[in-house]
C-alpha cells in the first residue's frame, strides 16, 4: 500500500482537527496521485473534507467504530484488520495520525510533502528520516507558495525488490517483510 501525507518541519500534520495549511499545487498532486485508487482514512479526517463527504472517483474506505456512522458513498470498517483485508495493494492511506500509525507497517511507499516551517500542532506523523526501515528514493523541489517552501519526497521501504512491489505483497492483510503482525498496535485514538 501507499501513503500520502503533508508534514511540517517537525513532522506535524494537524491542529484542532484540521490541516496545518493548504498548498494548492500539493492538493492537485494529491488528487492526481490518488484518483482512481482506493483511499483509506479515519472518521476525523473525513470530517475535514468539504461537506464531510467522501472523495470523488475513489473508493473511500473509512474507519469508525461507531455503528451509526454510515456516510453515503463510502465503505465503513469497524476495525483496521477488516479495512486492510478490503484494501487492494494500490490503496493510498490518507490519514489522520491514528490511521497512519496503524497502517504504516503495511505500506511500502510514502509520498511526503515536506513543508519548510514549524506550525503549532497536535497531530504528528512518524519521522521517516529517523526510521532505518525507510529510504528516500526521489525528491522534487524545493517549491514555494506565498513564501512557504515545500518539497515532494518519496520514501520506500528498504530492501523491497521491484518484483515484490509490483505484485502487491501487502495485499491480504500482511505487513511488509520483517514486521511481525504481533508487533503491531491496532488501538485507535478515540480522543
Ligand atoms: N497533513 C496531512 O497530510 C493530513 C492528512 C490527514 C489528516 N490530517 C490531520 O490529522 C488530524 C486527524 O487525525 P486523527 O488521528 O485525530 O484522526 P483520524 O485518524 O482521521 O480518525 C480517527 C478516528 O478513526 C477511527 N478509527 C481509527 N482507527 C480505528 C480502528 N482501528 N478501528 C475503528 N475505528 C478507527 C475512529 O473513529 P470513531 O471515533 O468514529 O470510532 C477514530 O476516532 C486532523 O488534524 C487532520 O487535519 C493531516
Amino acid at each position: 500500500m501507499n501513503l500520502i501525507v503533508a508534514v511540517d518541519a517537525n513532522w506535524a500534520i494537524g491542529l484542532g482537527g484540521d490541516q496545518l495549511c493548504y498548498i494548492p499545487a500539493d492538493l492537485k498532486r494529491f488528487q492526481a496521485l490518488t484518483t482512481g485508487h482506493p483511499v483509506l482514512l479515519g472518521r476525523k479526517t473525513l470530517a475535514t473534507f468539504p461537506g464531510g463527504r467522501p472523495l470523488k472517483n475513489r473508493r473511500n474506505l473509512i474507519l469508525s467504530a461507531d455503528p451509526a456512522f454510515q456516510p453515503e458513498g463510502a465503505e465503513v470498517f469497524r476495525t483496521m484488520e477488516e479495512a486492510l483485508n478490503a484494501a487492494p495493494a494500490d490503496t493510498f492511506v490518507i490519514g489522520g495520525e491514528s490511521v497512519y500509525r496503524q497502517a504504516l507497517p503495511f505500506c511500502d511507499t510514502a509520498y511526503v510533502t515536506k513543508i519548510d516551517k514549524a506550525f503549532p500542532a497536535d497531530r504528528w506523523f512518524p519521522n521517516l528520516d529517523e526510521d532505518p526501515a525507510w529510504e528516500v528514493t526521489e525528491t522534487e523541489g524545493p517549491f514555494e507558495h506565498e513564501g512557504l517552501g515545500y518539497a515532494y519526497v518519496t520514501y520506500r521501504r528498504r530492501g523491497l525488490s521491484e518484483a515484490l512491489r509490483s505484485t502487491g505483497h501487502t495485499m491480504g492483510f500482511a505487513p511488509a517483510p520483517g514486521i511481525p503482525v504481533s508487533s503491531i498496535d491496532f488501538s485507535s485514538d478515540r480522543s
